[in-house]
Parts: structure tokens; sequence; C-alpha cells
């Protein structure tokens, strides 16, 4: 995926740019480039690699009121400068950033080729400005040719243009996401709200189909036809100070040190331990009363929650099973009117997971989207949308965003239970209280985690190994991908019981083993943990003090005494600490780790 960002208003374009593809360079790292108007035509500066090496390589400043930026992460053509964005035409008099995917690209390439128009870059974003230029070249006034070009596009794309001389931003919303910022004589065009927070926290999502046109006088909101349409304005809750690093090296590590905020936040209004109810007023009483079975779809760190989601639904009582989005078109289950399918996805914007929701809505499932950012693709399509409220997320890897969802999975799998009991959901005299207390527990295990001591111990291993059982399963296999993710280390997840059925022959004191205890058969636990120790391997018990685990093991990273259900996501909180410092420790780039985007928006 790629972050476009476009500014119109007065002064120069320039600064409010490149803080915009600053804010969204988690989208792509790979190059990055700005175009504006400078009052004789269109510059276009663009490059490989960061938009930090994009800005010390502005040499002479580029002036102009008008601009757009892009940050790449490649999908068409290697991570060059001539596949950088902004793309023109040959006399550079159109320009265009763009972020999805054009699927008959190939097709118009041939066909502009065949008429002299020449091409530059392996991207399939290229043929815009050129099909741009033709509608011009054809006579057209620049409204009707970009609405023309946009018309011909078949794929997914949020793309935003500029005609050399225009005081004026055209942009197009088809399957990615575009939203309008707008301040006193000042608008903004992005990928995503961050980009602009600094200037304005009013904004506008575009949905599929619309086009807008954009000057200092304000924003033109039509349909692909030009008849106008209406879009609601919003006020974003967020701050610019939330979507900085603050006094953190690292989002990540700043991430992970909001937790009790963000999930203080999440449960805000949505739980009272006193009448022992989940309120979530997001949905109508018996809103899920004839729901027979629920199937969670997501990818990567979200599937790791659906997971945990749906083995706290199917301990409740109610069928469930978690599928990897992007295995689901070969091997969903059967689905019918009282399927829930709930698609798990922090950005909203994963192009597996939206094939997912799109197939079971298709099927005739009812659909839920549990997601952290409003106006997502994935909210909007969805018949019922439960927001997790973490805040934004900068850093690649998944963190605040994990327990949230979880948490709310949680909540949400004692509501569905509740409506089909038909009466308020049992056992929460334990689960409720230990929910409001895990903001005050994540706080303490902050404070005295040793987690960096451990990361620097075995920094040197050849492989890390994380276990768990029932729901510490979802947190080892979370575990270990945070670890491979942010390290470039080996590490895998097992299920504590699987061990011994193979990857126990990988075990050696080279193989640091985290054990992750819940609360749930931990003797089971212990008891595969020590199989491991005994072959030479470290292990980490991830557990509370006076845990009996804590005797045995070599190590001991400690966790609040919680309820079972919440135990792993404290556990999982010191697993996060340790990728980090292990991470920190290589010398890694911990919030843009290599070949990876925050959110994947191609299958
Ligand atoms: C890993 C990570 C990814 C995402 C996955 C799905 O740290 O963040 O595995 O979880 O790409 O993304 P969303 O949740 O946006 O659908």
């Amino acid at each position: 995926m790629c972050g476009i960002i476009g500014r119109v208003g007065d002064g120069n374009a320039l600064e409010p740019l490149l803080t915009g593809l600053e804010n969204l360079e988690y989208r792509g790292y790979d190059s990055a480039g700005v175009a504006v108007q400078n009052g004789s035509g269109i510059d276009v500066q663009k490059r490989s690699g960061k938009v930090e090496e994009l800005k010390d390589s502005i040499g002479e400043p580029l002036h102009g009121e008008v601009g757009i930026g892009h940050t790449r992460w490649s999908t068409h053509g290697p991570p060059t400068d001539a596949n950088a964005h902004p793309h023109t035409d040959e006399s550079e008099d159109v320009a265009v950033v763009h972020n999805g995917i054009i699927e008959n690209y190939a097709e118009l390439r041939e066909r502009l080729a065949a008429t002299g128009y020449e091409f530059t870059s392996d991207t399939d974003t290229e043929v815009i400005p050129h099909l741009v230029q033709y509608h011009l070249d054809a006579g057209c006034d620049s409204e009707t040719a970009f609405r023309r070009a946009i018309d011909e596009l078949e794929g997914s794309y949020a793309v935003t243009a500029m005609v050399s001389g225009e005081h004026v931003l055209y942009a197009a919303r088809q399957g990615s996401p575009l939203v309008v910022g707008m301040e006193d004589g000042e608008y903004f065009l992005a990928s995503d709200v961050p980009a602009f927070l600094e200037y304005t926290d009013s904004v506008v999502y575009l949905e599929d189909g619309d086009v807008v046109v954009v000057d200092e006088d304000g924003v033109e909101f039509t349909d692909l036809e030009g008849n106008p349409i209406t879009r609601p304005s919003e006020t974003v809750e967020w701050d610019p100070e939330q979507a900085g690093k603050g006094e953190y090296d690292h989002f990540m590590l700043k991430e992970i040190n909001e937790q009790p905020t963000s999930l203080a936040q999440a449960i805000e209004g949505r739980v009272d331990s006193t009448t022992e109810r989940i309120a979530l007023s997001d949905f109508e009483p018996g809103t899920f009363e004839n729901v027979d079975s629920v199937q969670f779809v997501a990818c990567g760190t979200s599937y790791h929650a659906a997971l945990y989601g749906s083995l706290t639904l199917n301990q409740a009582g109610v069928q469930s099973t978690a599928l990897l989005a992007n295995e689901y078109s070969v091997s969903a289950p059967p689905i019918d009117d009282d399927t829930l399918v709930i698609a798990v996805t922090q950005s909203g914007e994963t192009a597996d997971t939206l094939n997912a929701l799109r197939r079971a809505d298709a099927e005739g499932a009812r659909t839920l989207t549990v997601t952290n950012v409003v106006g997502s693709t994935a909210a909007r399509e969805a018949d019922d949308t439960l927001f997790i409220r973490a805040g934004p997320e900068i850093g690649v890897a998944a963190t605040k965003t994990f327990s949230s969802q979880a948490v709310m999975l949680a909540l949400l799998g004692q509501r569905i239970a509740g409506d089909l009991r038909n009466g308020p959901p049992a056992d929460l005299e334990s689960l409720l209280p230990a929910l409001e207390s895990m903001p005050t527990d994540i706080d303490a295990l902050l404070d005295e985690s040793d987690a960096e001591t451990i990361a620097e111990r075995y920094r040197d291993s050849q492989s890390y190994f994380f276990i768990g059982r029932g729901l510490g399963f979802p947190v080892a296999l979370e575990g270990a991908l945070k670890f491979k993710e942010i390290t470039y280390e080996h590490a895998e997840g097992f299920a504590s019981g699987e061990l011994k059925h193979g990857p126990l022959a990988l075990v050696t004191p080279e193989t640091p083993v985290f054990a992750i205890f819940t609360g749930q058969e931990d003797e089971k636990t212990l008891k595969n943990a020590e199989e491991a120790q005994t072959r030479g391997a470290p292990v980490i018990a991830v557990c509370p003090d006076g845990h009996p685990a804590v005797e045995t093991a070599d190590e001991h990273l400690a966790i609040p005494d919680t309820d079972p259900e919440l135990a792993g996501l404290l556990a999982n909180v010191q697993l996060q600490l340790v990728s980090y410092y292990a991470a920190d420790l290589l010398g890694r780039p911990i919030d843009k780790p290599r070949n990876l985007a925050k959110s994947v928006t191609v299958e």
C-alpha cells in the first residue's frame, strides 16, 4: 500500500506535504516524492528511499501553494527513482499520485504507447497521467479529462492529480481510502487522517465512486458523472501529539506503553462491574439472538486476536471458528443467514480481509467489523461495526491494537453468548473487575518488566520458541510473529502440547522457549516446558509471581494475577517488550521492518 497527500491553500505547500509524507510513511517507505505548482509548471522531486532521504535531496526548496506527495510500497516495479510517484506525462503537464492497483493498466499502456505516449516507469500508475493528457489533447477541459481518465480505470485506486498552471486538485476513490481535510482556506487530500492532523481535525471520508475537485474556495463533492453529492463532515478526536513519537525512540515502544490508555478507552462505557453488565450499546439488545455460529476472518496479528476471540466464544458455549482471511475463498465453512462473520482488521483496509467480508456478505451471512479506523472500508461495508478506539498506531508491528482487539472480542463474545441465552451473560464477576484493572495491571508490568535483561541475555540464540495452551496459544503465535517481524530472527509459536509431536527435534541450548501460563491447564504446559528444558533449552516462564513455573524455569517474566481470560494479554505485553528490546539490540529499523507495510491492500 502507499500513502498519498495533496494540499491547496495559501503559503508554500512543501512543508505540509513533507509533514504529511512523514506521518504516512507507515503505509510504505521504499520511495517518496512530491510535486508542486511552481508558477511556471509542475516541479517534481522523487526518489527511492525514505522520506528523510527525499527531504535531504531537495536542495533548492520547491515553491508553490498547490502540491501532491506520495510514499510508496512497491507492487508494480521495483523501488527505483523512476518508479517513485508522482508520475507525470512527458511534458509534465499532469502529475498524479495513486494508491491501489490498476488492473487494466497493461491494455491502457499498450493503447497509449501505440498513439505515441512515452512511458518511463514500470508502474501501473503511469497510465493515469498519460490518460488525462490524452483527453486534454482531445480538447477536454482538465476536470472532464480527469473524469474520463478515471472512468477508464479498472481495479482499486485512490488518485490525486493536478494539471500545470491550475490551483486545483482532482481526486477520485475506488477501493482505496481517501479522506479530505478542511481548514479555512486550506484543504488536504490523504490516504489517512494522521497525514494532516497537525493542520486540521475536520474531515470528510470519501466513498467508492466519489470524485472531488479542490481549490482555495473549497471542495466540490460529486459522483463520477459530475452530479453533486453530499458527504458528512466529522471531527477527528485524535490529536497530533498522539500521532507523534513523543519521548520514545520508536513508535512501537510508545504504542506498547500506551496500552493502559488504549484499553481504558476501549472499555470505557462498555462494561460495568458493579451491575455485572456488558453495556456494548454499540448494538441493540437482542442483536445477536438469531446467530447460530460465528466465523472470524483476519490476517496476521489480527488473526491471532480473532483466534483469541473465537476461543473465548467457544468457551462461552457459542460455536465459532477463526479463519485466515486469505484462505477463506478456498476453505470457508458453510454459511447461512444465521452465520455471523466477524472481520477483525486494525486498518479496515486489508485486501484479503475485505475479500473475505465481501464473500461472506454475498453468501448471505450477517457481517460485523472490529476495527480501529473510523471511515475505513471494512467499517463501511459491514452490517455492524465495533470500534476498538486504540488511537493511531504508526509502528508497522501491531501492539496496542492487538490488545484492544482481543479485549473487545472477549466482550463481544460475552455479549453474543448473552443474547443467545436470552439473558445476562454468566460468569462475569471475575472477568469485569479484571478487565477494569487491566490498565493498572499493565502499568505495573511496564514499570517492573525484566524484558530488556532477557532480550540481552538471549540475544545470540539460534531460534526462539513460544508455547501456550488455550488462550495462551494465540499469544504464543503472536509472540513469535512479533519477534520474527522486527528482529529478523527465526521464531515460532506452538500449542504447548504440540512440541512433542515434532518441533522438539529442533530444541537445543540455543533455542530459548518462552512458556505462557494463563491458568488453563498450566500443569500440562509446565510439563511441556520441562520437556524442552531437559533437552537443554532455557525456559522463560511468563506467569504471575508465586506460580509453580517460577521454581523450575530458568527465567521469569512476571505478570499480575488476573482472570484466566485476560492473563494471556498481560503475557503478550511482556513478549512485545522482549521483541522490541531484542530488535533494538540488533539495530533493526523497528518501526519499519523490511519488506512490510502497515496495511496490505493487495491480495
Ligand atoms: C503484524 C501486523 C500484521 C497485521 C495484518 C492485518 O504486526 O500488524 O500482521 O495484523 O497485516 O492487518 P489489519 O489488522 O490492518 O487487517
